[in-house]
């Protein structure tokens, strides 16, 4: 059942101003949410296939071995699993069935900006459990976990207790002073019960990373220039795709996978839905994407300045990529 839809909003309101202030900036740059169409969802599931893009592999990896851990931490007989972007709920099921196993009372929130990704994971994860739960949320983040607090007080049976995952390393798509404030926002919306498990992709060597998002199939190419198909069909774009080119590689600096589109050559390019021409030099790029890369102690640090605190960290053998167990540092909630 679907308890919230602020999908009409999300798409009107913010695509097109996102498009015309991020053109008209210095660099150019547009926002990596608008990437999640139809399209640009299929292509993302598509990405996670590819052997170049280890995130999901070793994330899923990590969540069957730790399920167990992560069910004996929490210690409750029955829980409320809300997922921040469930896209097709694959790595989910690995939690929900060992947690289903267990406990009998389990219900499912999951929140995606996207209402027909959403209708389908609810309909396929009906069917496939029949003793969960699912409430579903179209709508951002922390609207939606605000909409689940509304919700949860308002009914009954519905488990207190509660898991709040952010998979896939999403995190790594905000800054860090996003991913703070993120954070901050997520604690505020918590209680001390609550737990969150989020996934974080590790530092390591730079030819790994810049392999994972330029994979030899070209897929991710397809993904970074369908944000401009996008505009062309929502926004009455007249972008030319042929005389852009997907470019990706790692800012050491910043800790950070970096893509763009590139200008081939010097052109114009209307918009019709903004009402104004855009120009691009050659070579100019449109900053699409930033994914960061985290070091244990930039994540202890990050987290813990958001009032959180590691109850466990789970990694792969080689270190690649994390996925933390955390709680709210209880004294923080008074502050
Ligand atoms: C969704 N997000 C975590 C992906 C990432 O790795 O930053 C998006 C992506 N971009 C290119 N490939 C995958």
């Amino acid at each position: 059942m679907l308890i919230y839809n602020n999908e009409n909003f999300i798409i009107n309101n913010e695509f097109a101003k996102n498009v015309e202030n991020g053109l008209a900036d210095n660099p150019k740059h547009i926002s990596p949410k608008f990437f999640y169409d139809k399209i640009g969802s299929k292509l993302f599931e598509e990405i996670c296939d590819q052997p170049e893009y280890y995130l999901n592999r070793i994330e899923a990896q990590i969540l069957k071995k730790s399920a167990s851990q992560i069910i004996d931490i929490l210690d409750e007989k029955a829980i409320s699993i809300i997922e921040l972007g469930n896209g097709n709920s694959q790595k989910t099921r690995i939690l929900l069935r060992p947690f289903l196993a267990n406990w009998k009372n389990v219900s499912y929130f999951p929140i995606d900006v996207s209402l027909k990704m959403l209708k389908k994971s609810i309909r396929d994860l009906s069917r496939e459990y029949s003793n969960l739960r699912i409430f579903g949320v179209c709508s951002d983040y922390v609207k939606g976990l605000i909409k689940i607090n509304e919700f949860m007080k308002s009914k009954r049976n519905i488990p207190d207790k509660r898991l709040i995952i952010f998979l896939g390393s999403s995190i790594g798509n905000f800054d860090p002073k996003e991913a703070n404030a993120f954070l901050h926002s997520l604690s505020k919306y918590i209680s001390n019960d609550d737990a969150l498990l989020i996934g974080f992709d590790l530092e390591k060597d730079k030819s790994i990373l810049e392999k994972a998002y330029n994979d030899k199939k070209g897929i991710t190419s397809q993904f970074n220039l369908n944000v401009l198909s996008r505009i062309n069909k929502e926004l009455d774009g007249g972008f030319e795709l042929s005389s852009f080119e997907h470019k990706s590689f790692y800012n050491l600096r910043e800790h950070r996978i970096e893509m763009h589109l590139e200008s081939k050559l010097d052109q114009k390019v209307s918009i019709g839905a903004i009402g104004k021409e855009f120009h691009f030099k050659e070579g100019e790029t449109i900053h699409t994407e930033n994914s960061y890369k985290y070091s244990k102690n930039r994540l202890y640090g990050l987290v813990k300045n958001a009032g959180l605190q590691v109850i466990a960290n789970f990694t792969d053998p080689k270190n690649q990529y994390s996925l933390i167990l955390l709680k709210k540092i209880p004294y923080a909630s008074k502050s």
